[in-house]
């Protein structure tokens, strides 16, 4: 029997919603099409997100390129180290990743190097999985797509592996944006390329993939969030650290959790809580996400905590769908050094702070007729020099490779007091960072239900009608996405294909359509196949035009879920549904306008 990853995917291709890319040549592993209503739904679900992040937050979105210049990924450290350990069948010649080669005879795999791994392969006599044939020395293999940017091939150009680094390299140009003010972020959604080595779990491991990215700019010295009263009593499954040690998954509010140390601080349990309220307003089933911590030894060597969003699914288990890092000041500093500029933010204080300075005045009167041209910088290097670097009665220095001894009345020194209205900081990143399409994926699978349908409900919509109840299937697909981010949010079915019937559905369909919401019309077939073509899309209303609409102008609207019907009157439909969509409105009082 198919497993439900079968199931979800032979819908989505039959219906129009994820495919195989390239197709027509026999398709390339890592590259999926998102279909005329996986399209839909992709954007849905990224306005849904823009919704939090953007409108909710504050966070802008910006546009950077897809392509990166060298510069950038030296500094993020793409270029040298986003690397996985590749091993080749010598004999078919297939790919694989060492690391996922060896799980069961080696622990903690991924923080093996190339040659420890070759070693093991060799010791447990490891083969191809794929033929049996033996299996080559291990080597990194860099995961990002590198290209030449204009004629001649000299240029290095990169694909980008994240939205990320768009983000960091505009900081000065955000900064100003927002007026110089910190905490401020910025948002991206955006493709990302990553030559995975063999993404053998369909969508889950893409080659070419949609991020969602926030990157938070914040004073490290306040890691507090003004709006956490607001989801403190939230409770999420959480799989801190020593969870993970002793195998438990706790539920707890977030409150708690930061307050016990579990998570960091307030800005990321901020962000946990904005992103479990995401995943689950798109369809992710709560009970079927946890967030898990990275463990020590996993942790990027930049990130003071980090936390994965996972979500459990049939075939693949629990799957990372969001990474939440504090990734400190890493970002920031690599690019000030790379750049040679200096990102950095003036912070004023509350309270000007007096503190105590050291001061060291030369005396070019004596330096300079002793020293000459070097004076300059004997003066330089004397001020930069500390109190303890001062005892003694000469003070030796370098200067272009030569020891000088200066006498210590060339120099005077004291302490004074000053009064600082604020300082330079480099700020911490806090990142969200979504893989649209493995949420995607999610929520198929989670709103996909096979089920009996209940012969009796479609009886009795065609009863009297002259149609015939033994065509109707009494089971059925159903997708129970959330109506608002169902692709096709109303259907308008004509309960007969003839004239009459046909008109006043026309006039629905353009009174939707004006309203912005996605109608479509379907008067083929038997009702009963026509509400089970639009259970499967994940339609949420079906709006049946009958003969009693020629009388009072009432139609009935379906509801996908229960199956139940109202009746509600034509003239105000589009706010009908509307109000279902997205006001949140029940279905009953859908009928209470009549
Ligand atoms: P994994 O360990 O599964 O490869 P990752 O830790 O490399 O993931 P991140 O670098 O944290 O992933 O990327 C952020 C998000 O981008 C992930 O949570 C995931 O949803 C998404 N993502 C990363 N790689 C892929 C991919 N190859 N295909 C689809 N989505 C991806
Ligand atoms: N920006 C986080 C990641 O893609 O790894």
């Amino acid at each position: 029997m198919a497993d439900k990853y079968e199931q979800v995917l032979e819908l989505a291709k039959r219906r129009g919603f994820i495919w195989n890319s390239f197709e027509l040549y026999g398709g390339t592993a890592g590259f999926y099409d998102y279909g005329p209503l996986g399209a839909m739904l992709k954007r849905r679900v990224e306005n849904i997100w823009r919704d939090i992040f953007v409108i909710n937050e504050g966070y802008y979105e910006i546009e950077s390129p897809t392509i990166g210049i060298e510069d950038v990924f030296i500094a993020s450290g793409h270029v040298g180290g986003f690397s996985d350990p590749l091993t080749e069948c010598q004999k078919c010649k297939e790919a694989f990743r060492a690391d996922h080669l060896v799980q069961d005879v080696a622990e903690n795999p991924d923080t093996l190097s190339a040659d420890e791994l070759t070693e093991i392969i060799g010791k447990n006599n490891i083969k191809c999985p794929e033929c049996g044939g033996r299996l080559g020395k291990v080597y990194e293999f860099n995961l990002m797509f590198k290209t030449s940017i204009g004629p001649g091939g000299k240029r290095a150009g990169y694909l980008r592996p994240e939205t990320a680094q768009g983000m960091f390299v505009d900081f000065p140009r955000l900064l100003k944006f927002y007026r110089d003010h910190l905490p401020f972020g910025a948002t991206q959604i955006g493709k990302a390329y990553r030559n995975e080595i063999s993404p053998r779990q369909g969508v889950i491991r893409l080659r070419e993939f949609t991020q969602a990215e926030a990157e938070i700019f914040i004073d490290p010295r306040d890691k507090t969030h003004p709006k956490i009263k607001e989801v403190e009593n939230i409770e999420l499954n959480l799989y801190s650290q020593e969870g993970q040690s002793t195998g438990e998954m706790q539920k707890m509010s977030l409150g708690d959790a930061v307050k016990n140390g579990i998570i960091a601080h307030e800005f990321l349990a901020y962000c946990l809580a904005m992103t479990s309220r995401f995943l689950i307003r798109v369809g992710v089933s709560p009970e079927k996400l946890r967030f898990r911590q990275h463990m020590k030894d996993e942790m990027a060597h930049y990130a003071a905590d980090c936390w994965d969003a996972e979500i459990l699914s049939d075939r693949f288990g629990w799957v990372e769908v969001v990474g939440i890092a504090d990734r400190t000041d890493y970002d920031l500093k690599a690019h000030a050094k790379q750049s040679e500029k200096e990102l950095s933010v003036y912070v004023s204080y509350d309270v000007p702070k007096k503190i105590e300075r050291f001061i060291v005045k030369p005396d070019m009167g004596i330096l300079g007729p002793k020293f000459k041209g070097k004076a300059g910088k004997i003066a330089n290097a004397l001020k930069a020099l500390k109190a303890g670097e001062l005892s003694g009665d000469v003070i030796e220095l370098e200067i272009d490779g030569e020891q000088i001894k200066i006498e210590k009345d060339a120099v005077k020194f004291e302490s004074i007091t000053e009064e600082v209205h604020g300082e330079n900081i480099i700020p911490h990143v806090i990142e969200p960072s979504f893989g649209i399409d493995r949420i995607m994926y999610s929520l198929l699978e989670h709103s996909y239900f096979e089920e009996e349908a209940g012969k009796e409900d479609v009886i009795e919509e065609e009863k009297g009608e002259g149609t015939e109840a033994e065509e109707v299937e009494e089971k059925r697909i159903v997708l129970r996405l959330p109506p608002e981010v169902a692709p096709v949010q109303a259907a308008v079915l004509p309960l007969l294909s003839r004239e009459e019937l046909i008109k006043p559905g026309n006039e629905i369909v353009a009174k939707l359509r004006k309203a912005g919401i996605l109608v479509a019309f379907d008067d083929s077939g038997t009702i009963g196949r026509r509400y089970r073509r639009n259970d499967e899309i994940g339609t949420p209303y079906s709006i049946t035009v009958d003969y009693q609409t020629l009388e009072d102008s009432t139609v009935t609207i379906r509801d996908r879920d229960t199956m139940k019907q109202v009746r509600a009157g034509m003239s105000d439909i589009a706010d009908s549904i509307y109000d279902l969509v997205y006001g949140g409105k029940s279905f009953e009082d859908a009928g209470k306008r009549i």
